[in-house]
């Protein structure tokens, strides 16, 4: 198979494990070509990106830019902070007024769960979620995928252990269902009050205790705590979460095996992770970040192709 499933990236739930597998590796011939002295491929030239960010982002705003930029499309950028967004202009307005200059493709990042499947109900660009509220983070599960199949070889039968935040971790649910798409098994780890009841019913198995889930896993994907999403005090004190639930080097040294460390940014220093641990030879939340670059290029090369194929029916 050679084409997506689908026409946009709404989420993990609408690909199956071919589509991932094709991103995957679709992501590791992009990867040797942004390693090469020539980072450039011409093969996005006729093809017009808008990036619409109606929240906060470094990583993945960055990244999108840059894997466009390396595919030579062209792009216009969003900010809901500096538009008429605040003088009351409603979603579809705003895009349709992108769309009306020719545009493509969006890369939508918004605080509303589902935003990007309304846009793709409504316009005809392909649309990329780029995290919509506490729903999903699809490119980010891709890229933690990829990251764990260039550390360990394979995702099949890797034991996931995702620790922190997970009720308001669209991180967490993108990386569940694609994780157990791929076969890999997965733990979800976190005070009673972070993690939601409904987790078991994805076949993931529920830890409260960070010691047992470490011993248990192969990768630690640690989560920030996402205050700017409570409405209420989830834990008493950030002291108390530390204590409980910050993974420490006296963690890994207490292990008869080293395990992955992985974050998806940004970080809280200190609160689930310390430095030492974020800087140490067992994480690669760097190789995260540059894996972005590759696995974004990936699913706008394979979206624009889909794209292609659709419109020339
Ligand atoms: N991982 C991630 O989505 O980071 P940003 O919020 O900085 O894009």
């Amino acid at each position: 198979m050679s084409e997506l499933s689908v026409n946009h990236l709404l989420g993990i739930k609408h690909l199956n494990a071919e589509d991932i597998q094709l991103i995957l590796d679709t992501a590791t011939q992009f990867k040797e070509v942004i390693n090469r002295p020539i980072k450039k491929v011409p093969t996005l030239r006729d093809i017009t990106i808008a990036n619409l960010f109606f929240e906060n982002s470094t990583r993945t705003r960055l990244s999108f830019e840059l894997a466009e930029k390396r595919l030579s499309a062209d792009v216009i950028n969003f900010s809901a902070a500096s538009s008429s967004v605040k003088k009351g202009e409603t979603l579809i307005d705003t895009v349709n007024n992108i769309l009306a200059m020719k545009v493509d493709m969006v890369v939508m990042r918004h605080p509303n769960p589902g935003a990007g499947e309304f846009l793709a109900q409504h316009v005809d660009a392909s649309i990329v979620n780029a995290g919509d509220g506490a729903h999903e983070h699809p490119t980010q599960a891709l890229l933690d995928a990829f990251s764990i199949r260039e550390a360990l070889g394979t995702l099949e039968g890797i034991k996931v252990a995702i620790i922190g935040d997970i009720v308001h971790s669209r991180v967490a649910l993108s990386n569940v269902l694609l994780l157990k798409k791929m076969g890999a098994e997965v733990m979800v780890c976190g005070p009673t009050t972070l993690v939601p009841k409904h987790m078991h019913t994805l076949g993931v198995r529920v830890e409260h205790n960070l010691q047992t889930a470490i011993e248990w896993c192969d990768v630690a994907n640690m989560l920030r705590v996402q205050h700017e999403r409570q409405d209420i005090n989830h834990f008493p004190s950030i002291a108390e979460y530390r204590a409980q639930y910050g993974l420490t080097m006296d963690h890994l040294d207490a292990l008869d095996k080293p395990i992955v460390i992985m974050h998806p940014g940004p970080i809280n220093r200190g609160v689930e992770i310390t430095s030492e641990v974020a800087d140490s030879e067992h994480s690669v939340i760097l190789d995260q970040v540059q894996n972005g670059v590759a696995v974004r290029m990936a699913v706008l090369y394979l979206l624009a192709e889909k794209r292609k194929l659709k419109n020339s029916k």
